[in-house]
């Protein structure tokens, strides 16, 4: 099973693009999607959401996730990129959101019964990062990771706008994440299950355009070029669906996985 189809920013790229996240994140907040319900009743299953557990929403950008978690259970939030803790502090000011990353999660060992990440853990140094993740679950704990992607065989309107934000990006840096490789691979986690669901999203032609702005191989596009691909990207919808579009489905082939510690790490 493999993991996102955004950009694989393992190349020397990474942290250029992670950086563009701050640049645009109000785009992020109007554009991206939630996630559905049903790949949270996957974790739930899991015992991610039993009453007063202690969740992480690691890289928590502007709180797309974080805001769909259980209010029975203790909810914290890091996130490294200051615009995007910004739009989270607006959006969920209920969770705090603190400065950290994934390599460095400012918490103490064996604290989390469950760290959760939305779309962010291709952007991480992995085996870093699953050592850290490894230490601030407690031996009972687990690790939730979830993709939205582009579903483009649902709409043709869809599978054009993916041609324009995608030929702006390297082909080096588009490709698949061997998301079970690694976690199988790391002494610290043992069984990975995985749920994948298709959906819409309910947006505007506003909002898919946001979602293109967000996506950092574009928002990292010099500004003609950036203008370029929204213009294009206006042009196929509107060929599609017709100029004044005010309802539009964003079609999302949705992938989440849970790890839990491995007995080995919690003896
Ligand atoms: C695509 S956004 C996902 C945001 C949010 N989790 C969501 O579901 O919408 C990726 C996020 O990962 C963050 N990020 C990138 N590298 C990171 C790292 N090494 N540690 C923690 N967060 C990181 C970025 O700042 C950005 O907010």
């Amino acid at each position: 099973m493999s993991g996102p189809t955004e950009p694989d920013p393992t190349s020397g790229d990474r942290q250029r693009l992670a950086q563009s996240f701050d640049a645009s994140a109000a785009a992020y907040e109007l554009g991206r999607p939630e996630y559905p319900e049903e790949a949270l009743t996957f974790w739930d299953d899991h015992g991610a959401f039993e009453r007063d557990n202690v969740i992480l929403d690691l890289a928590a950008g502007t709180g797309k996730l974080t805001r769909l978690l259980p209010v029975i259970c203790e909810l914290h939030a890091v996130e490294p990129l200051e615009q995007m803790r910004a739009e989270f502090a607006r959006a969920v000011p209920d969770v705090e959101v603190l400065d950290g990353t994934a390599e460095h999660i400012p918490f103490p060992d064996d604290h989390f019964d469950a760290v959760l990440v939305g779309q962010a853990f291709h952007w991480f140094d992995h085996q870093v990062a699953l050592d850290e993740i490894a230490r601030v679950l407690k031996p009972s704990g687990g690790l939730g990771l979830i993709w939205n992607e582009d579903d483009i065989d649902a709409a043709s309107w869809l599978s054009d706008v993916v041609d324009e934000k995608r030929a702006t990006a390297s082909s080096t840096l588009i490709g698949d994440h061997p998301v079970m490789e690694m976690l199988d691979g790391h002494a610290g986690f043992g069984d990975v299950e995985t749920f994948e669901c298709r959906w819409a999203f309910d947006t505007t032609i506003e909002g898919v355009l946001a979602d293109v702005l967000s996506r950092s191989y574009v928002s990292a596009l010099p500004p003609a070029e950036r203008l370029g691909v929204l213009t294009r990207s206006r042009e196929a919808i509107e060929r599609h669906l017709g100029v004044g579009v005010e309802t539009i489905a964003y079609p999302y082939r949705t992938t989440a996985f849970w790890a839990s510690l491995s007995p080995t790490d919690s003896a």
